[in-house]
């Protein structure tokens, strides 16, 4: 059932490409996007003043990529929430609030929760699901399928990467309805899309430079994400990853927040895993990784392939395909993913159930 694979997270990361594709292809129509699922109008995808983002775990973290792209694309405020947040804090959910909710399972009980609050207070909502027919599917008002497959292990991968394309063609279609973006931009951004599968591949072929690496980091006691606006949210991600399968403290931090609190943490040979793929935020990550490595760091780049420059302030670069600058965490997300799952396998732990976890996660 594994498929020769040696574990399903591995097998999982492997399904990225098709699952990306299944995901977006439906959706394409020539140089358009149609999401009929979607249900709304134009005049109603116009009306839609604020948008809330509602989850958990890596969900949670592609409602922090999509606000980024929303905000960017469509001018549409977003606010993401953690579920369990959401749900007791009596959000202000004004006329015009769209509210979306992002679930692999379709059965998180905080997600299910938040949900529930949301159609009560008379906001419409949209599901963001994996699991055909789950609560979640079955209780929005309108659904938009992530076609992943079947995920088993307890670590999302091809959920996640699905769940990134769903809310990139959200962004786009209200971008395009919304008169944002033009006719023109948005056949160039599908053609970006559709480079993600192939460039997504790539870099799964090219796992053995991060397993050499991350069996170097097997014995880590602290590892720290950092990057700045999307890349930001993508450090949430591969921190994520690296804990909850690999048991390695790990944790994300905008970049600019370092010399409030976290860079007290770093010593001589702490790994940090910096994400750099926002060009006009180059120079600032650059900044922040010089000071780190002088307080010993070592530093793990990812970025652009033609960011040559970084390589004079890291010690250990991962180039990733070019591609939009929206969409830049579906490819960095998988060098993450290797490494926390290389990690985890140099530790002897067992991936696909990390310990006091589960896979979906029914009760609050
Ligand atoms: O099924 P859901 O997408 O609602 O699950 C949300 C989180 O429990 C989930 O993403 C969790 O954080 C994963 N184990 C992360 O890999």
């Amino acid at each position: 059932e594994k498929g020769g694979y040696e574990h399903f997270m591995q097998k999982e990361m492997y399904e990225q490409p098709k699952a990306v594709t299944d995901t977006l292809n439906p959706r394409l129509k020539g140089s358009r996007i149609e999401i009929e699922e979607l249900g709304m109008t134009d005049e109603e995808i116009r009306a839609v003043r604020k948008i809330f983002i509602v989850a958990c775990g890596s969900a949670y973290h592609t409602g922090v990529t999509a606000k980024y792209v929303f905000e960017g694309l469509a001018r549409i405020p977003v606010e993401v929430d953690l579920a369990s947040e959401f749900r007791y804090r009596d959000p202000i959910l004004e006329e015009g609030t769209l509210v979306i909710i992002v679930s692999q399972s379709g059965e998180t009980a905080d997600s299910l929760a938040a949900l529930r609050e949301a159609k009560a207070r008379g906001c419409r909502v949209l599901g963001i699901v994996n699991v055909v027919g789950s609560s979640i599917a079955r209780e929005a008002d309108n659904v938009m399928y992530t076609w992943a497959g079947p995920e088993i292990a307890v670590a999302t991968t091809k959920a996640y990467s699905t769940q990134l394309i769903a809310e990139y063609l959200l962004a786009l279609k209200f971008a395009h309805v919304r008169g944002r973006i033009n006719d023109e931009e948005l056949a160039g951004y599908i053609r970006d899309l559709q480079l993600l599968p192939q460039q997504i591949e790539m870099l799964l072929n090219n796992k053995e430079k991060i397993q050499k690496f991350a069996n170097r980091y097997i014995a880590a006691k602290d590892v720290f994400f950092i990057g700045r606006g999307i890349d930001y949210a993508i450090s949430l991600e591969g921190s994520l990853k690296l804990k909850e399968i690999s048991y390695i403290h790990s944790e994300a931090y905008a970049a600019g927040e370092l010399k409030h609190g976290t860079i007290s943490l770093i010593e001589e040979g702490t790994l940090v895993a910096a994400v750099l793929t926002q060009e006009d935020l180059y120079k600032k990550m650059i900044s922040n990784m010089v000071e780190v490595k002088t307080r010993g760091a070592f530093i793990l780049a990812v970025t652009n392939a033609d960011n040559v420059e970084v390589e004079k302030s890291a010690d250990y670069v991962i180039y990733i395909p070019k591609n939009n600058k929206y969409f830049t965490n579906s490819l960095a997300v998988i060098p993450l993913q290797l490494f926390g799952y290389y990690v985890a396998i140099g530790k002897g732990c067992d991936v696909d159930k990390p310990r006091n976890l589960a896979k979906s996660v029914t009760v609050e």
